[in-house]
């Protein structure tokens, strides 16, 4: 029937076909594109009934089911096939439609989008989705940005089928042009830093501490019960747990240690660097999976250089102080992506509220954490905050655990085992906190080697010295 369903989705992949079911059982009636008839027909036979969710390989015939201004979300790759797509809808297209991409689009790809769908009278929202396949079946984290008018035809979906924290949808107008892709291009940057800090936790408690597996599993178990309590936390507790079906032992053992990435972490960190915020542990979490990469050189290398036998530790007491530099490391590499928000906000014009985005990061997505509820209010007490490290209520958390972190870090240098996110989160906070930096050096070489002037901390001006051979 035509006209008539209430939300259009291409791309029916495991994602898409999650996110349209999730549509349909929130009472919204949902109508699917993809060019592949097999994923056409699944999720025709899923939805049960063609009334509520029904789909077509025929972009003209998907147009034209769905109900005016139309809703149009596209869960298709990011790159070149968003604009395909975009093309391959226009035609059929009218004035005041609305298109989505879900996907994890490069930011000032959709600037470019916006600007040309605008030309055409077409709203064009960047959303970034988080929660991976599950999440977009029973609830992800929903990061639109786009037209602020546009956005109430879309709001009532997303509020439905979006997660939930303490009954509060996580979801929010986040801002214009391309703030929704921003934001979830620096969720993963903070999502890459996570991940290489429980690794290297992980690798300590394992190495130091002889944990094993079963112990991994209670120990990362009992933290998620706490103020760990994370989505990643949690996982890594079951992923200690899983044997392996195709062999002896634990499946986590026998998986290769090349950690592969589709881009949005480096592009965090480049766009970092663009800013001119540092976000070191992001930046380190990008360059380790680059190094795990180098699988044969590192095998070769292990060869040639000895390592020291990790000294015995006390094993209850690494278990303390590897929770307490966790959460030491964790509130470090969300502080350093709720700046970079900060800075991109002012930059490109997106008038972020920084609590608004912490709050949608509450359940859902993949960095949801307790500690969001803290960030939250953090943000909603103080709006302006440069740093969660200045927040008053994030002090005394950073005063309490930064003495393991440096336990751990000084332990993992003397002993061979590598920790670089968790020693560059708190060189982090060593120099942020910083009131002096040896800094004023490097501007002497400058303005020695090339006469590129520098200031002086007791009097107003540009000064330049000629320096003594
Ligand atoms: C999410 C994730 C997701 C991302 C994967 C893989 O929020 O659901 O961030 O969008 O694509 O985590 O990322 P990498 O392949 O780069 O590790």
């Amino acid at each position: 029937m035509a006209d008539t369903y209430d939300f259009g989705l291409v791309g029916l992949g495991v994602m898409g076909r999650n996110f349209i079911l999730n549509v349909a059982d929130n009472g919204f009636t949902a109508y699917g594109n993809d060019l592949d008839e097999e994923k056409v027909n699944a999720l025709i036979s899923e939805g049960g009934d063609t009334s509520k969710v029904n789909a077509s390989t025929d972009a003209k015939t998907f147009v034209a089911a769905l109900s005016t201004p139309r809703k149009i979300m596209l869960l298709v790759p990011a790159g070149k096939v968003v604009d395909i797509v975009i093309e391959s809808l226009l035609p059929h297209l009218d004035q005041g439609d609305i298109i989505i991409d879900g996907g994890n689009s490069f930011f000032t790809d959709t600037d470019r989008r916006e600007a040309y769908l605008k030309e055409k009278g077409i709203n064009f929202f960047g959303a970034g989705v988080s929660g991976g396949a599950k999440g977009a079946r029973k609830g992800p984290s929903i990061m639109p940005g786009g037209s602020r008018e546009a956005y109430q035809y879309v709001k009532p979906v997303f509020e439905a089928v979006s997660a939930k924290y303490k009954g509060e949808p996580c979801v929010a107008y986040l801002g214009p042009k391309s703030a929704g892709n921003y934001v979830k291009m620096v969720h993963n940057g903070i999502e890459y830093g996570l991940m290489q800090l429980t690794s290297e936790i992980y690798d300590l408690l394992k190495k130091a501490g002889g944990l094993d597996n079963e112990t991994l599993h209670q120990t990362f178990a009992s933290w998620n019960a706490g103020r760990l309590q994370s989505f990643l936390v949690e996982i890594t507790s079951q992923i200690f747990a899983q044997k392996d079906d195709l062999g002896d032992g634990h499946l986590v053992d026998k998986i290769l240690d090349k950690a592969k990435q589709k881009g949005t972490g480096k592009w965090t960190s480049q766009n970092a660097m663009d800013l001119g915020i540092p976000v070191p542990t992001i930046d380190i979490a990008v360059s380790m999976r680059e190094i795990s990469a180098l699988k044969n050189e590192r095998l070769e290398a292990d060869k040639i250089y000895d390592r020291p036998t990790p000294e015995s530790v006390v094993k209850d007491s690494l278990v303390g102080k590897a929770e307490q530099a966790l959460y030491f490391s964790f509130i470090m590499t969300y502080a350093q992506g709720m700046h970079q928000l900060a800075d991109a906000s002012n930059e490109y014009g997106y008038e972020l509220q920084l609590g608004e985005i912490a709050k949608i990061w509450r359940a859902g997505c993949i960095i949801r954490a307790a500690l969001l509820a803290d960030i939250t209010e953090a943000f909603q007490a103080d709006a302006g905050l440069r740093n969660l490290l200045l927040s008053p209520s994030f002090v005394p958390k950073v005063k309490e655990t930064v003495g393991a972190a440096r336990e751990l870090v000084a332990y993992g240098a003397t002993n061979g085992i590598p920790l670089p996110g968790l020693s560059n989160a708190l060189t982090y906070f060593d120099a942020y906190t910083s009131g002096r930096l040896p800094l004023n050096l490097i501007q002497a070489q400058r303005d020695y080697f090339g006469s590129h002037t520098y200031e002086r901390l007791d009097q107003e001006g540009i000064f330049h010295t000629e320096w003594e051979d």
